[in-house]
């Protein structure tokens, strides 16, 4: 883990997990990093401001003014290369989504020209709040970066979510960020499509369908974390990605969706077809609500438009095609014909009848199909290592085929 270099500011807020950030400001100085260190009046309850200034070597700061020395907030802000907010406070976190401006930590952010990172710190309950929910939404939105809260043992006694991550993990996470390694995606743009999509019959109801976006989102994230810049096209979901590096596109009917498409794929080097598109949508959207009789109700439904399909169609020899196959019933032959029919490089088969598999659940049991007519059964997994293992058999396949 290397952070040679690299001028971090880190702010410490108001939280039990303070205590852990001398500790912290070492392993970010061994990992090479010059550590500047700020602290909010609260901070300094929990953690001696003189055992930060002494790891860090620097003077610890606490407000914008010392009596009748200035701190230069902006200057503080355009040294850092990465600000640091750990442990970072439900107070603080409120005060960054709104822009509000009561110390040294929120001007700094504010004047920060830097990538920003946030580790949040706090008990279960004010971490699930809707509020806070609401405002990691909000922070995530302006591209900063989340540092996912640890389950584990809380200041309350109570063991759920909330607590900061590990300094060592936080070490990692930056190092990440900074090194080219594992990157080999880096400048390439990425288009995923995941979750529903609703085709409206009148102003209240749709056809839609399970799909979570679970997986679609997933791989959204593998690609970003190898580097890729992604748009990720959203059908009606309740899932999200903090990921910085994933922009989000939320959509609503396939006609959207594939509009959104359309106009991603053209300088897109990869893309990933994981939402269950809906096939067919009603022939005539009713304006106003479709009122009960007493006679059966028949609905006319048309199709809608094959966006795999239709993007393996104006597929370039630098673009590479990985589409879903969800089946049921003679899974493999299903896949390959779907492979060849949308002129797909690479189709990920999962089947309902394997446990673990298919929509809402965490899990997925995929195959992957190639032109080659070769086939990879992956193992069950967490849809975060499909992901990645998908995201694997891409590079692979790009590299087999000399694809930059
Ligand atoms: N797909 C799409 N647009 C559609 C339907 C499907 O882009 N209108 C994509 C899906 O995102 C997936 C792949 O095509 O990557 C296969 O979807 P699937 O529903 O399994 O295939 P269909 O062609 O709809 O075939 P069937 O429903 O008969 O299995």
């Amino acid at each position: 883990m290397s952070l040679q270099g690299k001028k971090i500011v880190l702010a410490v807020t108001g939280s039990i997990a303070a205590y852990k950030t001398p500790h912290f400001v070492r392993l970010l100085i061994k990992a090479g990093a010059d550590v500047k260190v700020l602290v909010t009046d609260a901070a300094a309850h929990f953690v001696s401001p003189l055992a930060l200034a002494t790891v860090s070597k620097h003077p610890v700061l606490a407000n914008v003014n010392d009596g009748s020395t200035w701190n230069n907030h902006v200057e503080l802000g355009l040294w850092a290369d990465a600000m640091i907010i750990a442990p970072c406070s439900a107070n603080t976190l409120g005060k960054l989504a709104n822009g509000l401006c009561d110390n040294l930590v929120c001007a700094v952010y504010l004047s920060a020209r830097c990538p920003v990172f946030i580790a949040p710190a706090m008990d279960e309950d004010m971490w699930l709040h809707p509020s806070t929910r609401a405002n990691i939404v909000k922070v995530r939105s302006i591209s900063n970066h989340i540092i996912p809260v640890a389950h584990g043992e809380l200041a309350s006694g109570l063991i759920g979510e909330g607590r900061m991550a590990e300094p060592e993990d936080m070490v990692a996470h930056l190092s990440a960020f900074f090194s080219d390694e594992n990157k080999p995606l880096k400048g390439i743009k990425a288009l995923v499509t995941a979750g529903p999509t609703y085709e409206r019959l009148d102003p209240v109801r749709f056809i839609g369908n399970f799909s979570s976006g679970k997986m679609g989102i997933a791989i959204a994230e593998a690609l970003a974390d190898r580097g890729a810049q992604v748009t990720l096209v959203l059908g009606p979901s309740h899932e999200h990605t903090y990921h910085a590096q994933v922009k989000t596109i939320a959509v609503e009917s396939a006609r959207e969706m594939y509009e959104a498409c359309t106009a991603v794929f053209a300088d897109a080097k990869i893309a990933v077809l994981a939402a269950a598109v809906a096939d067919y949508k009603p022939a005539v959207q009713a304006t106003d609500k479709i009122k009960k009789k007493d006679s059966e109700l028949t609905i006319a439904l048309t199709k809608t438009d094959d966006i795999l399909a239709s993007l393996g169609k104006i597929k370039q020899p630098w673009q590479t095609l990985v589409g879903f196959a969800l089946e049921t019933n003679n899974e493999l032959e299903h896949a390959q014909e779907k492979l060849k029919r949308k002129n797909a490089d690479m189709i990920a088969m999962n089947s309902l009848k394997d446990e673990g598999a298919g929509f809402a659940v965490d899990t997925n049991k995929i195959t992957l199909l190639t032109r080659d007519g070769k086939n990879v059964a992956l193992p069950l997994q967490s849809k975060k290592d499909a992901a990645a293992s998908i995201v694997d058999h891409i590079l692979e396949l790009r590299h087999a085929e000399k694809i930059a």
